[in-house]
């Protein structure tokens, strides 16, 4: 059993005026035991959605479709409890949102040791000198003190280190982190993404990270997808994706990334993504592609293999692909 995650057909669907509409429209995905899958895309495509899905974090209204396995166990089936009890021990979620992880009427140590204490067994003091230990870890100064502070006493870049260390406390199976290190700098960065790879190590944990910084990716992905208006576009082996990408639009992602030393203008993808209240008929990202074929704005494209270990949803790629093999 190699896969502690899979998402299978998954479409998370929101109530909106236009009745409900997809966010996320289709996503298969693995996760590997003790790796790491990075998910790029740009502002929109679906990241989000599809992390908080897999822990029914969702809105009102919203419907979660599909299956979701962890440790070949359905999700979506699980009742409320059983699901809670999932919550922050062995799968621990980083959102992209630090100020909503804490609740502003009680010290941020006081809530990291409820969480310890709720899911392990320890005292009181063993879980105090936890959350100390895990402070150290993620790099926050005069942990003893800091432990004793409010929410609101804390800058934003050490209370993401302090939503870092809580969902580390439970040594979580699986750690989904979305952009856990975009508001620190980069000593601090670098110091998060070496204890991931250390608990990793030390624990066989499983990291899904959301991540806009191609760099993050090359360093921590064992995997990538490529996600756009809700589907993947581009799934395999990290180096595969970064250093020969097959769909345009991973192609577009690469090369709008600075590389060191880089001088004059960036080159950009032109145009915007479809809202999800107006998808097109065929490929969403048709519009902004410049080699797109008339099949392309009347079909949707499957994720098919391209190459070994790298999967992409494109006509184009399988036409030069049928060339190559004629
Ligand atoms: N509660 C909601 N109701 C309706 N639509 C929503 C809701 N939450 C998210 N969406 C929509 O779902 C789509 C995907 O949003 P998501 O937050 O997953 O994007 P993302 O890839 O994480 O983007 P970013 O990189 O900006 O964080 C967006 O079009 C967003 O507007
Ligand atoms: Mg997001």
């Amino acid at each position: 059993m190699s896969n502690v995650l899979e998402l299978i057909d998954l479409v998370t669907q929101f109530s909106t005026k236009k009745g409900m509409v997809p966010a996320v429209r289709g996503v298969n995905l693995s996760v590997k035991r003790g790796k790491t899958l990075v998910i790029l895309g740009e502002s929109g495509s679906g990241k989000s959605v599809t992390l908080r899905s897999i822990l029914r974090i969702t809105p009102p209204g919203a419907k979660i479709l599909g299956s979701i396995l962890f440790n070949e166990e359905e999700i979506l089936t699980k009742s409320n409890n059983e699901i809670q009890a999932l919550r922050g021990n062995r799968i621990a979620m980083i959102f992209q949102d630090s100020l909503s992880a804490f609740d502003p009427l009680y010290k941020v140590g006081k809530q990291i040791e409820e969480t310890i204490i709720s899911h392990q067994k320890v005292t009181r003091k063993q879980a105090k000198e936890l959350v100390i230990d895990l402070f150290r870890k993620v790099g926050i100064p005069s942990p003893e003190e800091r432990v004793k502070v409010y929410p609101h006493e804390m800058s934003g870049g050490m209370r993401q280190r302090a939503v870092i260390s809580m969902a580390l406390a439970c040594k979580p199976e699986v750690l989904l982190a979305d952009e856990p290190t975009t508001a620190l700098d980069v000593t601090i960065q670098a110091q998060i993404l070496k204890l991931f790879k250390q608990i990793q190590t030390e624990f066989g944990m499983s990291i899904v990270l959301v991540t806009h910084d191609i760099g993050v990716a090359a360093e921590m992905a064992d995997d990538i997808a490529v996600m756009y208006a809700g589907k993947i576009v581009e799934y395999g082996e990290a180096k595969q994706i970064l250093f020969s990408p097959e769909h345009p639009y991973t192609k577009g992602l690469i090369a709008a990334t600075p590389k060191k030393g880089q001088k004059g203008e960036l080159i950009t993808i032109p145009g915007q993504p479809p809202l999800i209240t107006n998808m097109p008929k065929g490929c969403a990202f048709a519009d902004r592609c410049s080699d797109a074929i008339s099949s392309c704005h009347s079909e949707n494209p499957e994720l098919k293999e391209v190459k070994p270990k790298q999967h992409a949803a494109c006509f184009l790629v399988r036409q030069k692909k049928e060339m190559i093999t004629i």
